[in-house]
């Protein structure tokens, strides 16, 4: 594709899509042509937000390929609609970059990467977190062999957000099932799959909703996987998550501990990204004498769903794969399902993509 203009349709014009349209008009290769939503008052209320016309806005993907023939599509509807809009819109021609999750069942996440294949379309879902300085600064520490090889990765996620009460009471999170490990989740497990390069092979979940929870399914979890690197060697990453803690509370990034062969990387998922390895590896000592390091700063674009952006244009443009292609990124979604399996059969399961 040339260096003309990408024609963008966003589809999904709820909280999230403000930033997606956002970033859409501030892309200078990107003509937003299409705001769409089943319910087009959200079209509407979108393109008014942003101060586009009105006959930008529709409640079909269909019409709005047939009126404004888009390039490409940015899904931004609720997970349990991403193949529907997806793979309608790789048949009708078109590119997608979604948001996460991929989907809510792996059987959907397939029949969106088949048809990504058929359609030989890019489709790209967008983790945020992957571009974050936290995890940028952690990658190049760890690919640096500062810690040595990675055998353990931990991340805790304790954060009191009131998805499903108070003044979001009309949350879609609020009503899952398994609202953290379903819709949150997903963004620690792709982090340890970034932070390790080790792919899920098997996982045991517990997840209880706590008695203080204001959702209705459960709102904490503990996961054990079991990972293996691209040269076999095994990596635990262990996860302990609650979106109903209030108090103390850890980044929306997590609280990262990655265990190697010569020592431990910590970050807290915002500005510290910090490591002690053993200065000495013949060192007789009980305790082993330490040296302390801190990651070097990053300087690129940090922002997820920018830099995410960009990639996809810089992708579709290229031919090349994007940050997180669908066959990649349904690795994280598969590690989401298998917990939630695990959480419901009370024993650990494999984890198959
Ligand atoms: N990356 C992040 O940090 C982050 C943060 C919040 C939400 N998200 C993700 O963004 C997505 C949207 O979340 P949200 O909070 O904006 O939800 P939302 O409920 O506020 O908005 C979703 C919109 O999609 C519309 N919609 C649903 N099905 C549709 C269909 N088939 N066709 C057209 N429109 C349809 C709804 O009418 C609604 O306006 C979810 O996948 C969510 O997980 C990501």
């Amino acid at each position: 594709m040339s260096d003309q203009n990408i024609r963008v349709a966003v589809v999904g014009c709820g909280g999230m899509a403000r930033k997606w349209v956002a970033e859409a008009i501030a892309h200078p290769g990107i003509e937003l042509v299409g705001l769409v939503d089943l319910d087009r008052e959200a079209a509407r209320a979108m393109a008014e937000r942003y101060e586009l016309p009105q006959t930008l806005a529709f409640d079909s993907l269909a019409d709005a390929v047939r009126a404004a023939q888009p390039d490409a599509v940015f899904d931004v509807t609720v997970p349990a609609a991403h193949d529907k809009v997806t793979i309608e819109a790789l048949g009708l021609g078109c590119h997608v970059l979604g948001e996460k999750p991929m989907s809510d069942t792996l059987a959907k996440a397939r029949a969106m990467v088949a048809a990504a294949k058929a359609a030989g379309k890019t489709y790209a879902v967008t983790q945020t977190r992957r571009p974050a300085g936290f995890a940028q600064r952690s990658v190049g520490m760890i690919r640096s062999g500062a810690i040595g090889d990675v055998q353990e990765a931990h991340a805790d996620f304790y954060i009191g957000a009131r998805f499903g009460a108070g003044e979001r009471s009309g949350d879609f999170r609020g009503q899952m099932d398994y609202p953290l490990i379903l819709d949150m989740s997903i963004h620690t497990f792709d982090t340890a799959r970034q932070l390790t390069g080790a792919d899920p092979v098997r996982v045991y979940c517990h997840s209880w909703n706590p008695r203080r929870s204001w959702y209705k399914g459960d709102a904490s979890a503990h996961c054990v996987f079991d990972m293996k690197l691209p040269n076999g060697d095994p990596v635990v990453f262990t996860y302990r998550g609650s979106w109903t803690n209030e108090g103390c509370q850890t980044n929306w990034n997590a609280d990262w501990r990655i265990v190697g062969q010569r020592g431990t990387l910590h970050t807290d998922g915002g500005a510290v990204v910090e490591a002690e390895v053993v200065r000495n590896e013949s060192d007789p000592g009980f305790f082993r004498e330490l040296e302390k390091a801190s990651a070097p700063p990053f300087e690129g674009e940090t922002d997820g769903h920018r830099v995410q952006i960009r990639d996809f244009i810089d992708a579709i443009r290229t031919g090349r794969k994007p940050m997180c292609d669908c066959e990649d990124n349904i690795k994280s979604l598969a590690m989401v399902l298998a917990a939630v399996e695990s959480a419901k059969a009370g024993r650990p399961v494999d984890v198959a993509w």
